[in-house]
């Protein structure tokens, strides 16, 4: 059977390389982003890569409620989500300033990472493969290691992913997190890095395994979680760092 997989923030990165990962089942793949020729560069790489495959590209604002609520509507038109991976955030923190900037930065680092996974899982909420629909959300390393506002804001998506894998539990979905260590070929880290090169021995010098991670082995994990047969693994946060974080789940 064909599954209906939609990707947030699917046209860069990690999402990019998720929506490749699922390329092997011939998905109906639903990639969503604001701009959109990042999101058609990707479609048209993927189609190349997979003619058997389908991939429609849907630029949305996912901070938005009402352009949440519209797109969720279409896509569910379309019949059942079988796979929500909701990828789409990125440290969008200020730094600091006067109390004025820091309620900004709180604000858009809980704006950019929080809402775009809870407003689209509670848009398609009735859409749902029951039994078997899926959500994998992304947190980050940074929600246990401590890190202002943005791992403050993982961190409220590894809480909020808690709370529905229990909520959905009975209907047979399963909710989770990935949450990724340093990746630094993404255009989260891409313009830090080439601001200050040294920023990638930093943070590679606690990771045990002594080097960075890639987007494809972020989107092993969430391959993993997205599966068919995973259908007893939920509510879990999945840590992929390399060993930053020891035997934490
Ligand atoms: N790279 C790392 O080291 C790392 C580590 C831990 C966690 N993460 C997390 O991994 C996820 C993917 O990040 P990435 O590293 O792959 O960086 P990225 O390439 O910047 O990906 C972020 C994606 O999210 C989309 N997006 C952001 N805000 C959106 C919104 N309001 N509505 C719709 N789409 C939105 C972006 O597209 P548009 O700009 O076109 O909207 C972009 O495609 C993020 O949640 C990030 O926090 C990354």
């Amino acid at each position: 059977m064909t599954r209906r997989i939609i990707v947030t923030g699917g046209g860069t990165g990690i999402g990019l390389a998720i929506a490749r990962r699922f390329l092997v089942e011939h998905p109906e793949l639903i990639l969503i982003g604001r701009r959109e020729q990042p999101l058609a560069e990707a479609a048209a790489a993927l189609r190349e890569a997979d003619q058997a495959s389908t991939v429609t590209t849907h630029p949305c604002d996912l901070t938005d409620p009402d352009a949440v609520a519209d797109l969720a509507a279409r896509i569910s038109d379309g019949g059942a989500v079988d796979v929500l991976v909701a990828n789409a955030g990125g440290n969008l923190g200020l730094g600091s300033g006067d109390l004025h900037q820091l309620a900004d930065s709180w604000r858009a680092d809980f704006d950019g990472n929080v809402l775009p996974t809870v407003l689209l899982t509670e848009a398609l909420l009735d859409a749902f493969s029951r039994p078997g629909g899926r959500i994998v959300a992304m947190s980050s390393v940074a929600a246990l290691r401590g890190s202002s506002s943005y791992g403050a804001a993982k961190a409220a998506v590894n809480a909020w992913v808690l709370w529905m894998a229990v909520r959905l539990a009975e209907d047979g979905v399963t909710v989770n997190a990935v949450a990724p260590g340093f990746v630094p070929d993404t255009d989260f880290w891409r313009p830090r890095i080439e601001a200050d090169p040294g920023i990638v021995a930093n943070r590679v010098a606690p990771i045990p395994m002594g080097r960075p991670g890639t987007p494809e082995e972020v989107a092993e994990a969430v391959a993993y979680l997205s599966a068919p047969d995973a259908g007893w693994t939920t509510g879990q946060i999945l840590q992929v760092n390399g060993g930053t974080l020891l035997g934490r789940g």
